[in-house]
């Protein structure tokens, strides 16, 4: 029953009861009945309205407005109320459950760049800086580029030194070296002078051991002109090598032979691990071999179009992957391709 109010006075003590009863409203369900008991379209203050009608009209007014400002104190105080509740709810879930907020997050799994090409990346980028330019060439090639035109015949020995892997379609291999790339290089460019790296995929049909590889990467180099000559060549390698293994490696220079070039050299270094005293990475010589050189063969200066009566070079092939392991002192090539991310991690 809704008691019949008409008076300030009723009023007065409405709003009395309607606060006291908000002040024990603990839940949202408890402030949602008590807003549609006083506050709702059916609710008191609703009616005591209506009863407007019932008053003298003289009284009318004043007592509209009162009715009226009631309506509103009582809003704002269900408005702070129903923050207050919601305050208390969160204090105390924030109070219950503990959030660590200096807990570190969750590192997302991070990839990261294949040795290899690490190795590569940092070989081309020290040749950069000297004024090499980057040139790619095929892993396909025929015969007579990897070895004809570079100065080995279909009979001469010097084939045995690489194992071939030769494709269905007569004539055509897989490169054994980068070397071949000397020939496109200077067929493209002549009569310009080089400076050219050229890296890639070589592959060897050769037993698999941890020493050899049937697909290893070789960094081919070739500089043409005028005036290059076997100073050029043992200046560059010597920057070169400092670069990479750093100011005090030695460098030693053996002849050599390579059919695409004359003289040839053989390239070591002192030793990364014993520094040149002996060990049993350099088997006790001190040394480390770290790629072929060579001033390139008049023969094949011709077969790439220039004049050798005019023009000179030099040229130089070296391994990555072999120069991974002296300098990390990995002990098997296989690991290169094998895919163990123990192994790649690592790097
Ligand atoms: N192509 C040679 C090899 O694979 C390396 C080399 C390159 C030697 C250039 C001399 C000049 O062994």
């Amino acid at each position: 029953m809704v008691p019949a109010i008409c008076t300030m006075d009723d009023l007065q003590a409405l709003e009395q009861r309607a606060l006291d009863e908000l002040a024990g409203c603990q839940s949202e369900e408890a402030l949602r009945a008590w807003n549609s008991r006083y506050l709702g379209r059916q609710g008191e203050l609703t009616l005591a309205l209506k009863k407007i009608g019932s008053l003298p009209a003289s009284q009318r007014p004043a007592y509209g407005q009162a009715v009226n400002r009631l309506k509103e104190s009582l809003q704002q105080a269900y408005n702070r109320q129903q923050s207050a509740l919601r305050e208390q709810v969160i204090a105390r879930r924030l109070a219950s459950e503990a959030l660590d907020v200096t807990l570190p997050g969750r590192q997302p799994s991070r990839g990261r760049l294949h040795p290899a090409t690490q190795m590569m990346r940092e070989i081309l980028a020290i040749f950069a800086e000297m004024g090499f330019q980057i040139f790619h060439s095929r892993e396909v090639e025929d015969d007579l580029t990897n070895f004809e035109l570079l100065n080995m015949p279909p009979h001469h020995p010097a084939r045995d030194l690489w194992d071939t892997f030769y494709t269905t379609r007569p004539g055509i291999i897989l490169r054994t070296h980068t070397s071949p790339g000397q020939i496109h290089v200077m067929r493209r460019l002549c009569p310009q002078p080089i400076r050219v790296v050229l890296p890639g995929m070589c592959y060897r049909y050769e037993q698999i051991t941890p020493r050899s590889e049937i697909m290893f990467q070789q960094v081919e180099g070739l500089a043409v002109g005028t005036r290059v000559r076997l100073t050029d060549l043992v200046g560059t390698i010597q920057a070169f090598a400092r670069r990479l293994f750093g100011r005090d490696r030695q460098v030693r220079l053996r002849s050599s032979y390579f059919p695409f070039t004359e003289p040839s050299l053989e390239v070591d270094v002192s030793c990364l691990v014993c520094g040149g005293r002996g060990c049993s990475l350099c088997k006790h010589t001190g040394w480390l071999e770290i790629m072929g050189a060579g001033m390139v063969h008049p023969v094949v200066l011709r077969n790439g179009g220039y004049d050798p009566s005019r023009f000179s070079g030099f040229a130089f092939g070296l391994g990555p992957q072999r120069i991974t392991m002296l300098l990390y002192g990995v002990p098997d090539i296989r690991l290169f391709w094998s895919n163990d991310l123990r192994f790649l991690r690592q790097f």
